[in-house]
């Protein structure tokens, strides 16, 4: 089997780009991305190799540990090599790895888990005889490191001398760890660099690295550094069972081990762990990347041993990264709805916070020109939990030159006409309402599953009905007829009826629904239900005055504004007798009914698919119900969304109902 040009290319690229970053790392100790950046680097070469393992050459980044040991300190050797980690991403890659264990030591029973907080430091090793330090060198390429004993020294945490009066100290120690620097005492120090004029540092893992590696130990000794021991390299002198042994044994000597270890029996028991320590992650004094997961019991480890690289018995399970480097190849721009212009990035796929993305929105020009992003350039882009992906900055460092400034086209790209601009704006638009993609989204958005909910049909159905001719505004939707559809690609008899029942049954409809399919700009789900709520009726709205619309609680001018401009413009109020005549109903907005959520309370947990978090907060405080930050006894409902966390457990311990999100949409009547 040959491998693919692409894959050999995109193999060329990790390589390069993997090179590139180890020499800014371990030779000029100045990175210029995170380690999960990097780490995902690695990671995707990493899958890529073992695909093709064809492609795999002695000088690819993968073939090494670490990078060579700087010249500046006498280097050390380490007599078990100071191994890296496999790392995983996922739940599932976490299960595969459970499951290779058990098919290796041929058992179906469950193991037995050491859980450790990944460290975000640098990895050491402290040599003690007869309980005193003598040695202390960097991890270095994993078989030779430097000698920084003296800077060592100066870590208040590092004890020169093992405590022996719970636990005989051995012959020989060699105690492994990791070095690092507390998030507020990286603050202060980069203050305090700054007031000097000196750069400051990226982040705490390059501070403690920074710090370690001065030739000057009074230096270190001034830079607040702090040590968590998690391993052994050589011992004599006494012998350890377990994982959990070691860590215990160690905390009898006087070394410091993290509190968040933690012992625990099958792999599910994990990964529900791992989310624990996702979540308190941001409350922590230090960085962590991950946990890692080591099979407990030292016997199995050794039936288990160890690849070139890593052990088979431990496991770096990281936590998604929220920022990657890409490279923009072009800049598109995309027409929305209302007829804005948005400058889209096109990028050389990424992966960043747990998916691939390709395209970030760029907002606007004036974005563009503040953050001064080129095609062609290396830029960050970050992606924070299910928000949409965006450039943060470019790395000017890495320009050749060749990169072209972006100009704002004068003409739609789609229609032609000339985009206009609102003075005190940032945004161009095309005016022509029916530009295809505006038409498109626009009907789109009308038989969405918030506004009229028309199921079956999608964005590709609606742009068939246009290109068509079938259809050429919302309200011919209506009209649809069964042979229309069947003479589209992909319909046939049953799927034809189905579309027609389900339009037909959208015409009963409540006012907020309607309200929000109009696509009025700034009328969200939310807007539209207060302005339901408040109204009651259609024509009540229609004539409302921007006055009356600001004075609701939660429209503010811009909103009531847009509203209010919206119904005056008479092409506006045909659409809606259009839309009247084709036979839509409003029903039951005459009713002052209760609020249906009036006196409940609900918790949030996991990420929703239908909104963002805030709207559905917005959504329950709107429809009379509260919500509430952490479950307790009288919580009536969990909104269990995907990736749920420590929430959900708490329910389940207290006998809290739990309902899934689309339970939820059912509850508020969006079902
Ligand atoms: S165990 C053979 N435990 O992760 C096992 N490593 O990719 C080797 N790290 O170089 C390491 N916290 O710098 C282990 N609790 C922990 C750790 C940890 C952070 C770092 C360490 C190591 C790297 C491995």
């Amino acid at each position: 089997m040959s491998v693919p040009k692409d894959v050999l290319k995109r193999i060329q690229k990790l390589r390069e780009e993997i090179n590139y970053h180890n020499y800014r790392y371990y030779v000029l100790d100045s990175p210029v991305i995170s380690d999960e950046d990097y780490d995902a680097l690695v990671h995707e070469l990493k899958e890529l190799e073992e695909r093709y393992p064809e492609t795999i050459t002695p000088d690819s980044p993968t073939q090494r540990v670490g990078a060579p040991p700087s010249d500046k300190f006498r280097t050390v050797p380490h007599y078990v090599p100071m191994l890296s980690l496999d790392d995983a991403f996922s739940p599932e890659e976490v299960e595969e790895f459970d499951a290779r264990i058990k098919k290796f030591l041929g058992t179906d029973q469950e193991i037995e888990y050491t859980l450790e907080p990944k460290m975000d430091g640098l990895a050491v090793e402290l040599v003690y005889e007869k309980g005193v330090f003598v040695l202390g060198s960097t991890r270095g390429d994993g078989y030779t490191g430097e000698d920084v004993t003296n800077n060592l020294r100066t870590i208040p945490s590092i004890p020169l001398r093992l405590l022996s009066r719970h636990e005989k100290v051995p012959e020989l120690l060699e105690a492994r760890g990791e070095v690092y620097m507390e998030k507020m005492a990286f603050k202060r120090l980069n203050e305090e660099r700054e007031k000097e004029g000196l750069p400051p540092f990226a982040n705490p893992r390059n501070a403690a690295a920074g710090s370690l590696r001065q030739l000057d130990p009074k230096v270190t000794a001034r830079r607040p550094l702090q040590i968590y021991l998690y391993g052994i390299g050589r011992v004599r002198g006494h012998s350890f069972e377990t994982q959990w042994d070691i860590l215990q044994t160690f905390k009898k000597w006087g070394l410091r081990v993290n509190p968040l270890i933690k012992k625990v029996t099958g792999i599910k028991k994990a990964i529900g762990y791992h989310e624990h320590l996702a979540e308190i992650r941001p409350k922590l004094d230090y960085e962590i990347d991950g946990m890692v997961i080591k099979v407990n019991d030292l016997a199995l480890q050794e039936r288990l041993g160890t690849k070139a690289k890593s052990p088979r018995w431990a496991l770096a399970y990281k936590f998604e990264a929220a920022q990657s480097i890409t490279r923009i190849k072009d800049i598109i721009l995309s027409v929305g709805r209302t007829g804005a212009i948005t400058p889209v990035a096109v990028m050389e796929p990424v992966r960043v916070g747990g998916v691939t993305v390709s395209r970030a929105t760029l907002h606007n020009e004036d974005e563009i020109k503040r953050k001064d992003i080129r095609i062609g350039d290396w830029v960050i882009v970050r992606r924070a939990g299910d928000v949409i992906p965006e450039v943060v900055r470019p790395l000017k460092e890495r320009r050749t030159g060749k990169e072209k400034p972006f100009v704002m086209p004068k003409f739609c790209p789609v229609c032609g006409s000339r985009l206009v601009k609102k003075p005190g704006e940032a945004i161009y638009r095309c005016p022509n309402p029916d530009c295809f993609p505006r038409l498109a989204k626009r009907i789109a958005h009308f038989v969405s599953k918030g506004a009229m909910d028309i199921e079956g049909l999608g964005p590709k159905v609606v742009e068939q009905l246009i290109t068509a001719g079938i259809i050429r505004d919302v309200p011919d939707l209506y009209s649809i007829k069964k042979e229309d559809l069947l003479s589209l690609e992909g319909f046939a008899e049953k799927s034809a009826e189905n579309l027609l029942t389900a339009i037909e049954k959208s015409k009963r409809t409540s006012l907020g629904r309607f309200l929000f399919a109009l696509g009025i700009r700034h009328v969200g789900e939310v807007t539209a239900q207060m302005l339901a709520r408040h109204f009651k009726t259609l024509d009540r709205i229609m004539n409302a005055t921007r006055e009356e619309l600001e004075a609701i609680e939660g429209i503010g001018p811009e909103v009531a504004g847009s509203i209010a401009e919206w119904f005056s413009d008479d092409k506006n109020r045909t659409l809606i007798r259009r839309l009247l005549d084709a036979g839509i109903e409003i029903e039951g907005t005459e009713k002052n009914k209760e609020l249906p959520l009036q006196g409940k309370s609900f918790v949030f947990t996991g990420s929703l698919n239908r909104f963002k978090r805030e709207e559905a907060k917005k959504l329950v405080t709107a429809l009379g119900g509260q919500v509430q930050s952490t479950v307790g006894k009288r919580t009536d409902f969990v909104v269990v969304g995907e990736n749920p966390g420590s929430k959900l457990e708490k329910a389940k311990k207290l006998g809290v109902k739990t309902i899934t999100e689309e339970e939820f949409l059912k509850l508020i009547g969006q079902g």
